[in-house]
């Protein structure tokens, strides 16, 4: 049932935060990781540790809601690492604004980089996984998917990826594809920081206003959602599909 091969995963945004965790997490379960962000030389420190460890590596440079970018990614990918069979729809931005000073732009870049770049990387990946006869898809969503004041675009983008994510799992299961959702709650990263800043706040204060309102008391961290990630590209959970795991410290409606 299981193979021996090395499995090729893709995380996308995976220079720093959640991604860089991912990468690092699923090399250490023993799979060739193709860390893509945008910029190929800001890859160089997961990579880095990758190998640092023992691991299989490639930093490759690609924005993912760009459609040639992504194919010559993942031709790249394949040619230099092996055919991925694991994707990681990771790469994110923020652009939060109150709707009535939202701009288009702003509208545009987040539902692009969030809903086309998940379309666009699964869409390029998907052959490989149909050959191989197996795949694993996690696409990150949020929290605010259930909704969340300031944020009408990244919402909108990350309820999609779960309706995007079921689809996923429907079209591509008679392929031995699975496709999960994994909505993280509050997790410290360079994203959240930017949110402290954009409201204010001092990122340590912020954090601690967080805490105070998760179950356990504490905020998240980008290896507590790596985990949830490793958990959906095992081997052994090609039973689990379409499902949205929130991953927040606590429950969520
Ligand atoms: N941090 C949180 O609290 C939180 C909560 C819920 C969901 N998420 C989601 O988790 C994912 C990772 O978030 P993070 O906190 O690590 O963010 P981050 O800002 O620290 O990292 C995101 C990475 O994505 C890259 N990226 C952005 N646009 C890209 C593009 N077009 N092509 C390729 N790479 C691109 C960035 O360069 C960056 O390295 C995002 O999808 C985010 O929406 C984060």
């Amino acid at each position: 049932m299981f193979t021996t091969e090395q499995r090729v995963a893709v995380v996308t945004g995976a220079a720093r935060g959640i991604g860089a965790a991912t990468a690092i997490r699923l090399a250490e379960e023993g799979r060739a990781v193709a860390v893509i962000d945008l910029d190929e030389a800001a890859c160089a420190d997961t990579v880095g540790k990758i190998t640092a460890a023992g691991g299989r590596a490639l930093a490759v440079g690609a924005d993912v809601s760009d459609e040639a970018q992504v194919e010559a990614a993942v031709t790249r990918i394949a040619a230099e690492l092996g055919a991925p069979t694991i994707l990681v729809n990771n790469a994110g931005v923020l652009r939060d604004n109150l709707l009535f000073k939202m701009s288009a732009s702003d509208w545009d870049t987040v539902l692009g980089v969030h809903l086309r770049g998940a379309f666009l990387m699964s869409r390029a990946v998907q052959k490989h996984m149909v050959d191989a006869e197996f795949g694993r898809i996690v696409n990150l969503s949020s929290s605010s998917a259930l909704g969340n004041r300031g944020q009408v675009n990244y919402s909108a983008a990350k309820a999609g990826m779960q309706g995007f994510t079921k689809t996923l799992a429907i079209e591509l299961g008679k392929f031995g594809v699975t496709a999960n959702a994994v909505a993280p709650g509050f997790i410290a990263t360079d994203m959240t920081a930017a949110t402290a800043e954009r409201v204010g706040m001092g990122f340590e204060d912020f954090q601690k206003a967080a805490a105070s309102q998760i179950p356990v008391r504490r905020v998240g961290y980008p290896e507590d959602i790596a985990n949830a990630v490793a958990f959906f590209t095992a081997e052994a959970a090609g039973f689990v599909s379409g499902q949205v795991l929130y991953v927040a410290g606590g429950p969520l409606n």
